[in-house]
């Protein structure tokens, strides 16, 4: 097992990454015991992922009051709707401000669980447990927690950091492949943002990437949580630096929303994203000609979509980026990359610049 730390002062906590500690109740009873400060525990989860891992997490909390709460499966059932249930759930069952919540699966039970925990009895302790390789190498760290609003994503949450997470490596074998690529979206972005290094071994090892190797996939999780966990100790709530995290998520967002929520996984979309704030950076010649199409042929090998069927509409695509609203707040801000392993926020360029790159793109 490794361990990597997030130093946030009194709210430092670690990760633990390891192989079978999700199907191996003895060492996550060893893990999970001594941050349980009471006798009753929440486990939070939906059907999936309790089929596949529950078991192991009861049986680790066996000398503890355990209540089960187990949601919907899905994005659509990160609401208000199934905070409130979870609310009714922990006080129908007398749940006291010792208790500890567990999120046992993927980003939506992790930052569902997050925001119940960060305002049940005016905030309780929580464990994560990430069942995806998107929750293992991004929700679960960093403390963002939150439902969303019929109007918007996440947009009713909090910063609530966990106790600790525990990550098996090894549960990811039982993940669709759509989603475990969508996962790889965001490690790649690591090595694009923080790490070259990290990135020219990602390169290079896409065919045991996708084999799932799970030595490998030890490996990268770390790195990628050394990352987030390194940015997230500088701004812990995203006040600077902590916004590199949104390389590609910006020109992502905006073709989800035009494309409808559910059609594209957030990572598949982060993953055009990506190729197009790269383009942006080689049009603000801020990045090598060349290195766009370098960062596609490494999506491309793990799977990931770096391309849009159907063209969509530049002034569609610019509106729902906020552009259309830049005169009045002049707050458009977007990412970019002076070179892989290094990234910035910029808010001055021309917005001729930004609609040749997007023109571009659409044409192919
Ligand atoms: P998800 O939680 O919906 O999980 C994807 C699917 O995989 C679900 O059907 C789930 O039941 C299933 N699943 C989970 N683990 C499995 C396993 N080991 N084997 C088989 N199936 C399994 O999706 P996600 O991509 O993990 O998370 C997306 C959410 O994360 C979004 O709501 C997003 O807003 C949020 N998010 C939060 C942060 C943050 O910093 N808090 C960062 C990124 C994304
Ligand atoms: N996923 C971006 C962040 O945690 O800040």
């Amino acid at each position: 097992m490794q361990t990597v730390s997030v130093n946030l002062g009194a709210r430092t906590y670690p990760i633990h990454i390891g192989e079978s500690l999700l199907t191996d109740s003895a060492q996550l009873s060893a893990l999970l015991v001594p941050l349980i400060q009471g006798r009753q525990v929440a486990v939070f989860t939906n059907d999936t992922v309790a089929r596949l891992y529950g078991q192991t997490v009861y049986d680790a909390l066996k000398d503890y009051a355990v209540d089960v709460f187990t949601m919907a499966d899905g994005e659509a059932f990160k609401n208000l709707d199934t905070y409130r249930a979870a609310m009714d759930f922990l006080m129908e069952k007398r749940h006291n401000r010792t208790t500890c919540l567990i999120a046992l699966g993927g980003g939506v039970v992790g930052d569902l669980t997050g925001f119940v925990a960060a305002t049940f009895q005016r905030g309780v302790d929580f464990v994560q447990l990430p069942t995806t390789l998107l929750a293992q190498v991004d929700s679960s760290v960093g403390g963002k927690t939150a439902v969303n609003h019929p109007l918007g994503k996440n947009m009713i949450g909090s910063f609530h950091q966990p106790k600790a997470v525990v990550i098996d490596p090894l549960v990811l074998k039982s993940l669709p492949a759509r989603e475990y690529a969508a996962g790889l979206a965001e490690v790649v972005k690591y090595g694009v943002i923080a790490d070259h290094n990290f990135l020219v071994r990602l390169e290079a090892q896409t065919q045991a990437l996708n084999r799932r190797d799970s030595t490998l996939l030890g490996e990268v999780i770390k790195r990628s949580c050394e990352i987030k966990a390194e940015i997230v100790a500088k701004d812990e709530v995203e006040t600077g630096v902590r916004a590199l995290l949104n390389f590609g998520h910006t020109f992502g967002h905006a073709l989800e929303n035009l494309s409808g929520y559910g059609v594209w996984l957030h990572g598949e979309a982060v993953s055009v994203g990506m190729i197009m704030a790269a383009r942006f950076s080689e049009e603000l010649k801020l990045l090598e000609n060349g290195q766009a199409e370098r960062l596609q042929k490494c999506l491309d090998a793990v799977n990931l979509p770096t391309a849009l069927d159907s063209p969509l509409s530049v002034d569609e695509m610019l509106g729902s980026m906020g552009m259309d609203k830049k005169a009045a707040d002049g707050q458009l801000r977007f990412v970019v990359t002076s070179g892989f392993g290094q990234a910035e926020v910029i808010d001055s360029f021309s917005d001729q610049s930004l609609k040749r790159v997007l023109t571009e793109f659409f044409q192919g």
